[in-house]
């Protein structure tokens, strides 16, 4: 029998829910200091003496007493028991209560100690005796302090230093490999972060839910991460954040930085409202995460491709969760840690203040570089992208950026303005289905229901002969899931030509969900008995994707010209794309 996990809800509320827009909805509260307060609503008052603390979570009224947290406050202000609080709080917040049997508490308790110890024996070996681990640390400027302040280890070079403490803490080998702190090859269980430096992760509760392992000087793999399990999920978690709270909620913004060492130099050097992403792409639970503390956040990631991309699709996300994002590219391919070690704290505030952009500045920088405008057909494009990001702004927000954008690029404000409306009412001509992403029409659900079922055909012949992947390599836009393309993400690490995928290997590149997809990809996907012809069935459909998206493609830009004067355009790449279009167009 299963009976609901309140205390895991529980938790879940309390690393989401910001307690000022729960009290904020019942009681007009004003802002004080670094707190809010409000005449108290559980007794009589005419000045008020109810603070209310963000950072912290809680709420106390300096008159009559009452004192609590968000759940207590739900509970009393709207007379409901424990339960009853929760799940009116997770309705409102969107928040899944599961269905548990006891165990699973038992589980995340375990869970949390074995980390916890794991964590003290880390930070033990690093700051009670000589080691590698503090000289590389203290090498790269951390002073012992900062090490204490975030829990930094070390783990020895031993094979088993870690797993043999554990061991004599009565925490089971079983746990140890479940969360990722050991691994084991022919039945022996070893240390997995053998001499590397530590960095615990802790969630805003203080909570050690995983580690970050940095090999000490050149090699690979660089880091090491312990497994997602059901205390650390890696998408509702940010680096940092149980430290930098306080300076987030007292500075109204978050600074979001890619890698570990960012986030601790930052916060060595006097900048302490920052969280680091740990390398992988911002997800709406950490951008709901970051806005319980503030509305505001700069990204600060490495200017390099991956940089780049990982701020284009940061902006989207946050900006989903009302997030306002600036963007700072931190200059000549520095990394934060590196810039602000060499130029210390001010000269860091001044390039935020200086250089960073508001998202849309960027992402139209972003996209300006990337085409040649001198080509005709290129600025075509450049223009209709631009149109784009226009028309996902509010209408005022469009509005000055469509007055700057055409003086800045010399276009005719008109027909900046024609291109964004016009695309826009065609979009809203379609009705969009309910319950499926804004903006999706009916016939998208289905297209992309197709496109599940092929992207999951083409996983489960890859899995069957690994050299099929030497050809959807060619097409990374068969994988449209996240499940997806993080299983195309590990055959590219995997992938060695004339070998088939190792599903366990595979696995362990893999979290929880991806490893059940797999599972069920394995299970429920039937093949048929010509593999090869199923396989070419594929790679037809991706083919006669990418052809029907190149038609549209092309459509769209010779309507573009079309609403230009002529000796805007090059009339030569307007024959080239007619040529182009006859040709695909006529495959069929
Ligand atoms: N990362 C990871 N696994 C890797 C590489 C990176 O998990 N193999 C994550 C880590 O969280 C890392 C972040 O991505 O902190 C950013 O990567 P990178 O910029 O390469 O590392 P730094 O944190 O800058 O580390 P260092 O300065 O020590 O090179
Ligand atoms: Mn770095």
């Amino acid at each position: 029998m299963g009976s609901k996990n309140y205390s895991k809800a529980l938790e879940d509320i309390k690393s989401t829910v910001n307690i000022v827009d729960v009290i904020g909805g019942a009681v007009p509260l004003k802002r004080a200091g670094s707190g809010y307060m409000a005449c108290c609503p559980f007794h009589k008052e005419k000045t008020p003496s109810f603070s209310v603390s963000e950072s912290k979570g809680f709420y106390h009224c300096f008159g009559c007493g009452e004192h609590g947290d968000v759940v207590t406050f739900v509970e009393k202000y709207y007379n409901l028991d424990f339960q009853g609080a929760v799940e009116k709080l997770c309705a409102q917040y969107g928040i899944t209560i599961e269905e548990t049997s006891g165990p699973d508490d038992r589980k995340r308790n375990e869970y949390y100690e074995a980390n916890r110890l794991a964590a003290r024996f880390f930070y033990d070996n690093i700051s009670k005796k000589a080691n590698k681990g503090y000289d590389y640390m203290a090498g790269r400027g951390l002073t012992a302090k900062t090490m204490q302040y975030f829990g930094i280890g070390y783990c020895p070079e031993e094979w088993t230093a870690l797993t043999d403490h554990l061991r004599a803490n009565g925490v089971s080998d079983r746990t140890m490999l479940e969360l990722g702190l050991c691994s084991e090859k022919n039945g022996r269980v070893y240390d997995k972060f053998r001499g590397r430096v530590i960095f615990p992760i802790i969630n805003v509760r203080g909570k050690v839910i995983g580690f970050g392992g940095r090999i000490i000087g050149q090699g690979e793999p660089k880091y090491l991460n312990s497994n997602e399990s059901s205390v650390y999920l890696k998408k509702q978690n940010l680096y940092g954040i149980n430290r930098s709270k306080d300076a987030i909620v007292r500075e109204k913004y978050a600074i979001v930085v890619e890698g570990y060492m960012d986030c601790v130099s930052l916060y060595q050097s006097g900048i302490e409202n920052v969280v680091a992403s740990c390398g992988t792409a911002l997800t709406p639970e950490q951008a709901k995460l970051i806005n319980r503390y503030a509305k505001k956040v700069v990204l600060c990631y490495d200017s390099d491709k991956a940089g780049i991309a990982a701020a284009l699709r940061g902006i989207d996300v946050l900006r989903g969760a009302g997030i306002e994002v600036r963007v700072l590219n931190v200059d000549d391919g520095k990394d934060p840690d590196e810039y602000i070690r060499k130029h210390g704290r001010e000269a860091f505030l001044e390039l935020i203040e200086k250089k960073s952009l508001p998202d849309v500045e960027y992402k139209v920088k972003i996209l300006r570089e990337s085409f040649d405008i001198s080509d005709s057909t290129q600025g075509i494009k450049f223009l209709k992208d631009l149109a784009g990001i226009m028309r996902s702004l509010s209408p005022v927000e469009a509005d000055i950026y469509i007055q700057k954008y055409s003086k800045e690029y010399s276009i005719s404000e008109g027909a900046l303005r024609r291109e964004v409306e016009s695309s826009a009412v065609s979009s809203k001509a379609a009705p969009a289905a309910k319950g499926s992403a804004p903006g999706k029409t009916p016939a998208d659900s289905a297209q992309f229901a197709r496109d599940v079922n092929l992207e999951r055909m083409i996983i489960r012949l890859i899995l069957l002969k690994g050299s099929y992947y030497e050809t959807i390599r060619d097409y990374p836009e068969a994988f449209v899931t996240a499940k997806g393309m993080a299983v195309n993400t590990a055959f590219e690490a995997l992938y060695s030509p004339g070998r088939d995928f190792d599903a366990e290997a595979l696995k362990n590149e893999l979290g929880e969900d991806e490893r059940d997809l797999l599972e069920r990809i394995l299970d429920k996907v039937e093949v048929g008995d010509d593999p090869d012809r199923a396989f070419e069935d594929c790679v037809a459909r991706l083919k006669e994707k990418r052809r029907k998206k190149r038609i549209r493609e092309i459509q769209d830009i010779l309507q573009m010209a079309d609403a230009l004067p002529e000796e805007a355009v090059d009339q030569e790449q307007i024959r080239a794309l007619l040529g182009e279009l006859q040709d695909i167009s006529n495959l069929k």
